[in-house]
């Protein structure tokens, strides 16, 4: 793959009502749960990149037909049933994706065949122990490389038994992974986790007619159960709604409106933030659609200043902290972000990497070992390297819109992996960012 680099022109307004594309987490699960459900699955709105892409194609490999996506996002799945996938012919590369690695390997443990699943440079290198030490303990054999990081060989025929586990960390990917082993698994499977993280998998599950039981922070499925094919509505994402959300916020003049957007409780950490730090966020026409709750989102031009972000709120937020931290450079006065070192362990170490591209642009931020202090002030401009992270990539676009002179950033070809058409769409809306070279 050619090296791909975006040069963004400062300043800008951005204006429109648009939508953006499909919820990632929700198109990997329809993928996965219409692949293995009795009878066949509509998905509507299907997210059109790389990762999810590389979900279906994997499925497609096991030998479920899946037609689609086509224009409109629309993918029939005529799912194989809970024991019908087959042994692919060749080692599954997962390109870019933590979710589609994690999942599949709970779902896959507990398989008659074996099956090895691969990624690219930077999933290579992402901590992989968090899901095969629990899948151990519940009886799954699966080799990694050293240190635990991909290829991941998972062995099949293995007799999976329910755990009790507690996270170690606040991950939706583990708490999903090990839902997904139990339902191979004999008895319970539980899972508690020390915060709330997306539950989407709860919530799809439960659409497929396979029931997750949730009491506060603890979800348990029996093994043994089917699934029963649905028609599943992806909203747009509010990971990637999340850049325009601050792109709007802090360029001038501006009034946007974000529509069909996922507002799911787990996943709204950034309007939450993005109010504290006293944005102008409205949610219009609330309504819910598969099972999952939507708006329109209209954002209009604010003044922020710096907080201490709550805690609380990093999981429910955590994808969007790459935009948050170009916030907080445009913000008055001085933002920290504690209790997020999860952020050293996604598409790259997003604390160091966020630190270096804000210096790059002289921006006055300091990376700790669980967040970042920055403190609000003129963006200058300059060149910055994505290190091979999406959102890394599309966080600095918006800082341009701040920015005293252009701002060149390294690297962007993995924007496909979540955001199919973000130049296209960013333009439309004011941002000036084109293709360098
Ligand atoms: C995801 C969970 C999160 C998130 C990722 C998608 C999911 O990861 O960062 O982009 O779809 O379950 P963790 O569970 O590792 O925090």
């Amino acid at each position: 793959m050619s090296q791909i680099d975006y040069i963004v022109k400062p300043g800008g307004q951005l204006a429109g009502a648009f939508r953006v594309p499909g919820d990632k987490s929700i198109s990997h699960r329809s993928i996965m749960f219409g692949s293995i459900a009795d009878g066949v699955t509509h998905v509507t709105g299907f997210l059109q990149g790389e990762d999810s892409l590389n979900t279906l194609r994997a499925f497609r490999a096991m030998g479920v037909t899946i037609d689609g996506p086509n224009e409109q996002g629309e993918v029939t799945i005529r799912g194989v049933g809970i024991d019908g996938l087959k042994q692919p012919e060749a080692p599954i590369d997962l390109g870019n994706s933590g979710t589609s690695i994690r999942l599949m390997s709970g779902l896959l443990a507990g398989q008659a065949f074996n099956v090895e699943l691969s990624g690219d440079r930077s999933l290579s290198k992402r901590p992989m122990k968090r899901v095969t030490d629990p899948l151990a303990l519940m009886g799954a054999r699966i080799d990694t490389a050293e240190g635990g990081k991909p290829p991941l060989k998972v062995n099949g025929g293995s007799v999976m038994k329910g755990i009790d586990y507690a996270l170690p960390m606040a991950s939706a990917q583990v708490k999903s992974c090990l839902l997904l082993a139990g339902m191979y698994a004999k008895g319970q499977t539980c899972v508690t986790e020390p915060a709330t993280t997306r539950d989407h998998t709860e919530r799809m599950l439960n659409a497929f007619g396979y029931p997750v039981k949730t009491e506060a922070n603890r979800m348990c499925i029996e093994g043994g159960g089917r699934l029963t094919a649905c028609d599943i509505d992806v909203p747009a994402d509010i990971s990637s709604a999340a850049f325009f959300l601050v792109g709007a916020s802090i360029a001038e003049n501006s009034d946007i409106t974000l529509q069909h957007v996922g507002i799911n409780p787990t996943r709204t950490g950034v309007i939450d933030i993005l109010r504290l730090m006293g944005a102008n966020i409205e949610l219009l026409n609330e309504r819910v659609a598969g099972g999952e709750p939507v708006a329109d989102i209209r954002v209009r031009s604010a003044q922020l200043k710096g907080i201490n972000v709550p805690e609380t709120l990093v999981p429910l937020a955590i994808d969007e902290f790459p935009v948050l931290f170009v916030a907080a450079a445009c913000a008055e006065g001085q933002t920290v972000v504690t209790g997020a070192e999860e952020l050293r362990v996604k598409e790259s170490d997003r604390i160091q990497v966020m630190a270096d591209g804000l210096q790059a642009i002289g921006v006055d931020a300091t990376a700790t070992p669980d967040g970042m202090i920055i403190n609000g002030g003129p963006v200058k401009g300059g060149q910055v390297h994505s290190r091979d992270d999406h959102r890394i990539a599309m966080a600095f676009t918006m800082a341009a819109l701040r920015s005293e002179g252009e701002i060149l950033i390294e690297d962007c070809e993995n924007v496909n992996t979540s955001f199919p058409d973000f130049i296209g769409i960013a333009n439309r809306a004011g941002i000036k960012v084109s293709i360098a070279g």
